[in-house]
This record gives structure tokens, C-alpha cells and sequence, in this order.
């Protein structure tokens, strides 16, 4: 494949390969020398015109360790300010070489659009697309699920919060289907997308329900700053019903896992004490999230040689 830009784009043997490659690429963390020169050569650009932190910085680290060169655009202290279009910004990274344009947007189908275009030659990679998906985050997501649980056929995995903003909800939904895991969307209606009845979800209001049955608790950010109507329920009524807390967690069986994508609001969905929690995994899903964008830019760049070599490690 040629660009990532929706997690319906993989077939499980794609995800597959993503995730098995990403756990060769993983155990380079614990090597003294961390880069291999699978891309050396190759230009990745980050081309993010929303913030980010863990996203843009994890696919800078991801491309340095496999040895290829990093351009970072960010929109603010851009030519974006001058009134620079999509069409015009994309010309100029084809101008620079670009290999692989990775690219967060807040509209969604902004990927898309790149990839085809005909703007730019190279692979495009969706880092976040409006409220539209976000599939390197449901792939470090599976990921970190696969470590602690294995395989996700029949596993259960509860999303929590606000589905209507969230990119992330959407492309862990089409994933974790396609790896065989049974995804429920706990939301307040409110919050809950037109539309959902043709996602492969379950659906409920009541998170105490939930919980019990869950192998993996997905909690996710309120995104006011996508809430242009107010926000209701009110953030006290959402923590109330929706937040994970300390009560709340006592009900999960033992091996169930907590996750957030981050960024956290600490007690509005999640309490602090359940964050850094021993069931809580939110920090090693950043680590993760290093070696599945490694694994991904590698696949998509064809790497001339094998991901990981002893041999291939290189200063
Ligand atoms: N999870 C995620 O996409 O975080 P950032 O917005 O910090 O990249």
C-alpha cells in the first residue's frame, strides 16, 4: 500500500504485519544504539496544521531511528498566516523531495485530498483529520492490547466519552473489528454521532454496566474545543457518569487494562490516582506508539533492507 489514511484501509493481514513488525522494531528500545538505517536516504515531512505532541513527536522519533531525514512544519510561524492554500504548501514539500508526508489536519478528508490529488508523489500518512480518524493511534492502540492480552478475537473493549469529536473512537472501531475484538461506545447521547448505527459497535449509556465485562477500557478526551454549542451534560454530570475513578475500577476483572490516547484532562474523564494506576498503560502506549510508526513508515517506504539487523545497527 501506498498511503495510510483510514484504518478501513487494512485488511488484518495488514494490521497484522503492522503490529508483528512493530514488536521486532520494539525490542530496539532496550539496544544501547537505537537506529537502524532501514530509510537512510528517505525524507519524511511532518506537516501538522493542528497541535500535537505525542503524534508529531513519535513520528519525528520514529523516522530518525530508521535513519531517515525529518522536516517538521508546523502551521503556526508558517506561510499558512499569508493566506497559503493546501494545494500550495503541498507543492512546495513535492518541491523538497518528500518521500512520505505525514499530516495532521482539523478537516477531515485533508489526507485524503493530499493523497489523491496528484499534488505530491509520495506516501501520505493520516495523522488526525478533523473528527474523522486517526489510524496510527488505533494501531499503537492494538498494539499495546496485543502485548497484554494476545490475540483480540472475542476480547472486549469498552470506549468511553465523547465519540462524537473523537477520530480516534472512529479508527479503533473499524481496527479492532477487523482484529476481531467487540468494541461498546459508552457516551452520553449528546455526545454519540449521527450515524452510529452503521459503525461495528455496540452501543450503551450506562458505563457501570460496562465495566465488568470489559478486557480493555478505552477512555476518551471531552474535546471542548470542538464543542462550539456549549457542552452538555455539564463536566460535573459527565464525571459523575461517564468518568473513570477509583470506585469504578475496583468493578474490572483483574487483567482488564485502562488506556487514554492523551492528551488527559485529569478529573473530568479520568481521576489522577486511576491514571497512574498499575492497570493504567497510557504512558507505555507512547512507547508504542515510536515502534508502530516506525513499522509503518517502514512498510509504506519499502525499506531496501530488512527492518531489524543486528548487523544493520549503525550510529
Ligand atoms: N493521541 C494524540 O493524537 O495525541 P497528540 O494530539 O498529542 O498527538
Amino acid at each position: 500500500k501506498r498511503h495510510l489514511l483510514s484504518a478501513a484501509d487494512l485488511s488484518r493481514d495488514d494490521a497484522e504485519l503492522v503490529l508483528t513488525t512493530a514488536e521486532e522494531l520494539r525490542s530496539l528500545a532496550d539496544r544501547p544504539i537505537k537506529k537502524l538505517p532501514a530509510l537512510r536516504g528517505r525524507t519524511v515531512v511532518n506537516l501538522f496544521f493542528e497541535d500535537s505532541t505525542r503524534t508529531r513527536i513519535s513520528f519525528e522519533a520514529a523516522a530518525k531511528r530508521l535513519s531517515a531525514d525529518v522536516i517538521n512544519f508546523a502551521a503556526k510561524g508558517s506561510s499558512l498566516s499569508k493566506g497559503e492554500s493546501l494545494k500550495d504548501t503541498a507543492l512546495t514539500l513535492e518541491a523538497m523531495g518528500a518521500d512520505a508526508v505525514v499530516v495532521r489536519h482539523s478537516a477531515s478528508g485533508a489526507p485524503h485530498r493530499l493523497a489523491n490529488s496528484g499534488w505530491v508523489r509520495s506516501s501520505v500518512v493520516n495523522a488526525g483529520d478533523g473528527t474523522h480518524e486517526h489510524p496510527t493511534q488505533a494501531l499503537l492502540d492494538a498494539f499495546t492490547m496485543w502485548r497484554h492480552l494476545g490475540s483480540l478475537d472475542g476480547r472486549r473493549v469498552a470506549i468511553v466519552g465523547d465519540v462524537l469529536h473523537s477520530r480516534v473512537a472512529r479508527s479503533n472501531a473499524l481496527l479492532l473489528r477487523t482484529l476481531g475484538a467487540e468494541v461498546t461506545l459508552v457516551s452520553p447521547p449528546t455526545l454519540l454521532p449521527v450515524g452510529i448505527e452503521s459503525w461495528p459497535v455496540e452501543t450503551s449509556y450506562d458505563l457501570d454496566a460496562v465495566l465488568p465485562k470489559a478486557d480493555v477500557v478505552m477512555m476518551l478526551r471531552v474535546q471542548r474545543e470542538r464543542m462550539h454549542g456549549g457542552f452538555f451534560p455539564t463536566a460535573r454530570e459527565y464525571s459523575r457518569r461517564y468518568g473513570l475513578d477509583g470506585r469504578r475500577m475496583a468493578t474490572l476483572q483483574d487483567h482488564t487494562i485502562v488506556m487514554h490516547p492523551g492528551p488527559m484532562v485529569r478529573g473530568m474523564e479520568i481521576t489522577a490516582d486511576v491514571a497512574d494506576s498499575d492497570r493504567s498503560v497510557i504512558v507505555e502506549q507512547v512507547t508504542n506508539g515510536v515502534a508502530v510508526r516506525m513499522a509503518v513508515l517502514y512498510l509504506l517506504l519499502g525499506g531496501s533492507q530488512p527492518a531489524v539487523s543486528t548487523e544493520g545497527l549503525s550510529e
